[in-house]
């Protein structure tokens, strides 16, 4: 692995226009709709929407996933088997990784990760605070402390710059999360690890397909885990995955999924028994069923994705007040979970963001407020970490100084302020014609140009 890197300025990130001009376009007038009444007049104060038609649905079922699914079921063997060792191989072609494991969701590919990479009670985990709190739970199962590094404001990823102050003799690991399927500054993560000598392991539960200098995430640190729960880019319903080039740590992954049974190169002490304390997580026969079918789509759905949320941005660009979130120059792919933007309420004579949702909702189009962040609430200020710290196992661990400064030195001022100014679409929305993301301009395009009314009205 390269450990080459550079500093990003953020003129150099790929999006390039900025937000304020006229908007000027004509796609970003609504094309479709036979429903009568005042089409420039917003749905929600009595006008006619943009749309009535629906997006494209997700999870997508087809024939194959029924031929798939039904000889495991008529077999009776559901229980992890020769199904889930093929999907594992299937997974691992699919992202360039030498080795996968496949686990029950994605929350236990980290927690495997985690706990197989050796952190324990009294190292210290470098992580996002913008981020899903699944992230966050496996380091603190392990009773180690997640430290908190800001993010980019531009891209909404960890910002390398601020992970070195946070590098101790405690330190054992960075878990960068490519959050909302773009991708962390993976050169400079990989270079202050190899600096201070810590483990990397990538959460690239939102990126599948993702790909920094043509190679993808999950495969540019030591391990990286993957989710297949239903709303993801690829899913079986639940599921996970580990990927990693190292046999002996993929083996002790796959003996830590397994309940501490031996495997592979990984034996008890005595040749006997379990070699560790561990859990089970095992996939099913019938999801890894359902996963190799839904991997055949996989390419052609991520293309379209990208494309789509390329010519969104380009259009959202356009309106004052939406500014698309960006991706560094060296991301070759973007793997889409969920296509996000910021929200100025002040371009939109300050109406709120929830009433821009509704407005929009009205209009035939579903945002949210983001995806894997509760509303108001960044994971650093999670109650579950501050019921950690009261415990007895940290009290006894960490120094008393440390955990009493602990909430001060993980403030994140830049994620504070993302949370409250995210919005944007779930990722199958992305799946749509190019009519769909012209009827989501049209509907953004609408609240901008009637934003006094509804402010004055919502
Ligand atoms: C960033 C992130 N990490 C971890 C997870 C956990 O995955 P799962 O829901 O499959 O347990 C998710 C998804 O929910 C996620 O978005």
């Amino acid at each position: 692995m390269s450990r080459q890197h550079r500093n990003v300025t953020r003129r150099e990130l790929l999006t390039t226009a900025t937000a304020g001009a006229v908007i000027s376009s004509t796609a970003c007038r609504p094309k479709t709709g036979t429903v009568s009444g005042n089409a420039t007049l917003p749905a929600v104060l009595g006008g006619q929407p943009v749309r009535t038609a629906r997006f494209p649905p997700w999870p997508v079922f087809r024939q194959t996933d029924e031929n798939a699914v039904l000889p495991v079921l008529r077999s009776g063997v559901w229980s992890r088997d020769k199904v889930v060792d093929e999907a594992e191989i299937r997974f691992a072609r699919l992202m360039g990784a030498k080795y996968c494991l496949a686990t029950c969701n994605g929350t236990n590919a980290l927690v495997t990760a985690v706990r197989s990479i050796g952190i324990q009670a009294g190292d210290e985990v470098i992580t996002t605070p913008y981020t899903f709190v699944a992230s966050v739970l496996p380091i603190l199962l392990a009773n180690a402390l997640p430290v908190f590094a800001d993010i980019d404001p531009d891209t909404w990823q960890i910002n390398p710059a601020r992970i070195e102050a946070k590098i101790n003799p405690n330190t054992a690991a960075i878990l960068p999360v490519h959050i909302i399927g773009g991708i962390c500054d993976m050169d400079r993560i990989n270079a202050l690890a190899s600096k201070h000598k810590l483990k990397v392991i990538e959460d690239a539960c939102e990126a599948h397909g993702g790909e920094w200098r043509g190679r993808k995430v999950g495969t540019l640190g030591d391990l990286g885990c993957f989710s297949f729960q239903n709303g993801k880019s690829l899913t079986c319903g639940e599921g996970g995955a580990v990927l990693g080039n190292d046999r002996a740590l993929l083996d002790r992954c796959y003996s830590f999924h397994n309940m501490g049974r031996p495997h592979g190169g990984i034996t008890s002490r005595n040749g006997q028994g379990h070699v560790m304390v561990a859990t089970k997580c095992r996939m099913a026969e019938y999801q890894a069923s359902m996963l190799m079918t839904q991997m055949e789509s996989f390419n052609a759905e991520s293309a379209r994705r990208s494309e789509n949320a390329l010519y969104l941005t380009q259009k959202l660009q356009q309106i004052p007040g939406i500014v698309p979130r960006k991706d560094y120059p060296q991301v070759t792919h973007t793997a889409f979970y969920y296509y996000g933007f910021r929200y100025k309420k002040d371009h939109f004579g300050g109406l709120s963001r929830a009433s821009f949702i509704k407005a929009l909702q009205a209009e035939g189009i579903h945002a949210s407020t983001g995806l894997g962040v509760i509303e108001g609430k960044p994971i650093n200020k999670e109650g579950c970490i501050e019921d950690a710290l009261q415990s007895r196992v940290y009290q006894k661990v960490y120094p008393a100084a440390k955990l009493a400064a602990y909430a001060a030195a993980n403030e994140c001022p830049e994620s504070d302020r993302l949370v409250q100014e995210t919005a944007g679409f779930h990722q199958s929305m992305l799946l749509g014609t190019r009519q769909d993301m012209d009827d989501i301009c049209a509907a953004v395009t609408k609240i901008y140009e009637n934003r006094v009314k509804l402010a004055a009205r919502l």
